[in-house]
């Protein structure tokens, strides 16, 4: 087995009686680009002060190539400038009052770097971003995208084991993060840097990451690869958090070869996918979880396998699909469909599931 480049066991940090991060455990590989995700305030910059030595854990135990490097049980914590990580904050990006030189230099100069290698330094770390020949310019004579790859040069230059990035194309327009998420995976892709990222934007994560960890009120809910994620969600707040989710709930029953589930008021069952047969107990009420674009909707015909009736309430135009409210077993969905084929509201029709992309959730999940 590969080394963990960083490892977080059990690491739990309060302020106060609020705890931001509760016994959060999760591995990095090396040459991984791995991101926290969640909605505001569910801890993801506090964990990333915490793997940085900007905070200390008052339990568990954090590693940097299996030695740890922080752990309140073993009383070692190692401070900031001594973990080798390159940091983008979140809120600023750049000292205005610097140069782009100087603020490239600057964590060189904190660790005593000699002027010539200092130099060198600072020119291949701008060469990387891009920003050969911007050495004079003042900061805050630069654009927004500039500036965030100044950020970018100056956690790079001097060769961090690991980069953490707090949010750090947040402040640029849609156009432009685009192209800086482009540039940024490529970055890690040819320098095979490690990344702990963080964003609370779903899309985001999904386009960067090799892997991402749902976070939620401090607490992990989920690691796994983007489709893995959205495919196989292990709780309805990740199904929801990573885009729309169709959930219908219903109860179990089981034969001897099949495992189905039941709708109140409906006229049909779904079968459920050998792999998500797992530990459900015959007539145990759960959820059936989908995405919207998983869903066929048909016209009203004679019942078929994993088929459901439903009535369409609204149709709404997007331009380059078609957007139905309908109700089905006494509840409202919102599903997607090309436009060959129309359905006005008010309109019988049937919808059909795909067993193999159904996600069986308990219903406390
Ligand atoms: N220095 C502090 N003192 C007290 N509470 C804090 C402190 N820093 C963070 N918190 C609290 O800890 C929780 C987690 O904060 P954190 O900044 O880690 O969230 P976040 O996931 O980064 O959110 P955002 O997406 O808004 O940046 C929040 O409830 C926050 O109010
Ligand atoms: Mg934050």
């Amino acid at each position: 087995m590969i080394k963990p480049a960083l490892e977080l066991l059990e690491v739990t940090k309060s302020y106060g009686d609020s705890t931001a991060v509760e016994r959060m455990s999760f591995a990095l590989r090396p040459g991984e680009f791995f991101t926290l995700l969640g909605p505001s305030g569910c801890g993801k910059t506090t964990t990333l002060r915490l793997v940085a030595g900007l905070e200390e854990p008052e339990a568990g135990e954090i590693l940097l190539n299996g030695v740890p490097i922080a752990s309140p049980k073993l009383g070692i914590f190692l401070p900031p400038d001594k973990r080798r990580m390159g940091m983008v904050f979140q809120s600023y990006a750049i000292w205005p009052h610097m140069t782009v030189f100087e603020n490239v230099a600057f964590p060189l100069r904190v660790r005593g770097e000699a002027a010539q290698s200092l130099r060198q330094k600072v020119s291949e770390a701008l060469d990387l971003v891009g920003l050969s020949g911007f050495e004079q310019r003042g900061a805050t004579e630069l654009s927004g995208g500039q500036q965030q790859r100044v950020a970018l040069a100056r956690a790079l230059v001097y060769t961090p084991t690991i980069l953490l990035l707090d949010e750090p194309l947040s402040n640029l327009d849609a156009k432009l993060r685009e192209q800086m998420r482009a540039e940024l995976r490529a970055l890690q892709r040819r320098l095979n840097l490690s990344v702990l990222y963080v964003t609370h934007d779903q899309s985001e994560a999904m386009t960067l990451s090799d892997r991402i960890a749902v976070v939620r009120q401090g607490k992990l809910e989920q690691i796994g690869s983007p489709v893995e994620i959205y495919e196989r969600p292990a709780t309805t707040f990740v199904g929801d958090f990573l885009g729309r989710t169709v959930v219908l709930e219903g109860t179990v029953r089981k034969s001897e070869q099949s495992i189905f589930v039941e709708f109140p008021g409906g006229d049909g069952r779904l079968s459920i996918g050998e792999e998500q047969r797992g530990s459900f107990a015959e007539g145990e009420t759960v959820r059936v979880v989908s995405r919207p674009e998983d869903i066929q909707i048909l016209p009203i015909g004679p019942a078929a396998p994993n088929q459901l009736k439903a009535t369409v309430n609204e149709v709404a135009y997007l331009g380059d699909r078609l957007e139905y409210t309908v109700g089905a077993c006494g509840r409202t969905l919102v599903l997607v469909a090309g436009k060959q084929e129309r359905h006005a509201a008010g309109a019988e029709i049937r919808l059909a599931f795909d067993p193999a992309r159904l996600t069986l959730l308990p219903l406390e999940k």
